[in-house]
């Protein structure tokens, strides 16, 4: 009885949301925009996101779902993406955080996300900041 108890609480505690709740390493809870808006703060020293926004160390990325990787105007890609076919949707994103250089071996970007929770938020509050035009 005590030791169900124990688990209602800990399953109710791990329900929670917003920023610092946790999921088990196998599940994902419903994505939230407002930790995909804080982990942005990973990208954002190498990333613009607004429309006409200036490459910084990697492209600016406004228009980037749906469209081909390594075709942002004026920016010099490591061959392997300027060469690819992949076209950026939520699942190629994904792959690309989760393992950076397993996806793309030679691409000259570092600094995926390695939970899976994280990539979640994040890709849902990047598309929902980048409309396709
Ligand atoms: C240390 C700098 C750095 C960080 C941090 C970084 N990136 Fe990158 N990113 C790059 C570089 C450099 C490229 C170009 C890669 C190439 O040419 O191989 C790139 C490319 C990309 C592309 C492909 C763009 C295109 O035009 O096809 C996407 C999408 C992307 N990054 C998303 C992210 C996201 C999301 C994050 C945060 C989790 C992130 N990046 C963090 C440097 C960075």
């Amino acid at each position: 009885m005590r030791r169900a108890a124990c688990l209602a609480a800990f399953l109710l505690a791990a329900a929670a949301t917003g920023p610092g709740r946790a999921a088990a390493a196998d599940e994902t809870l419903p994505p939230s925009l407002e930790r995909g808006e804080a982990l942005w703060a990973k990208c954002q020293a190498c990333h613009t996101l607004e429309k006409g926004g200036r490459h910084i160390v990697g492209p600016n990325l406004w228009g980037m779902f749906g469209a081909r990787a390594g075709t942002r105007p004026g920016y010099r890609y490591s061959p392997v993406m300027a060469a690819s076919a992949v076209i950026w949707t939520d699942a190629t994103l994904d792959a690309f955080l989760a393992a950076t250089q397993e996806f793309m071996p030679g691409s000259k970007m570092y600094g995926g996300l390695a939970i899976a929770q994280d990539r979640l938020d994040l890709v849902h509050w990047m598309k929902h900041k980048l409309p396709r035009e």
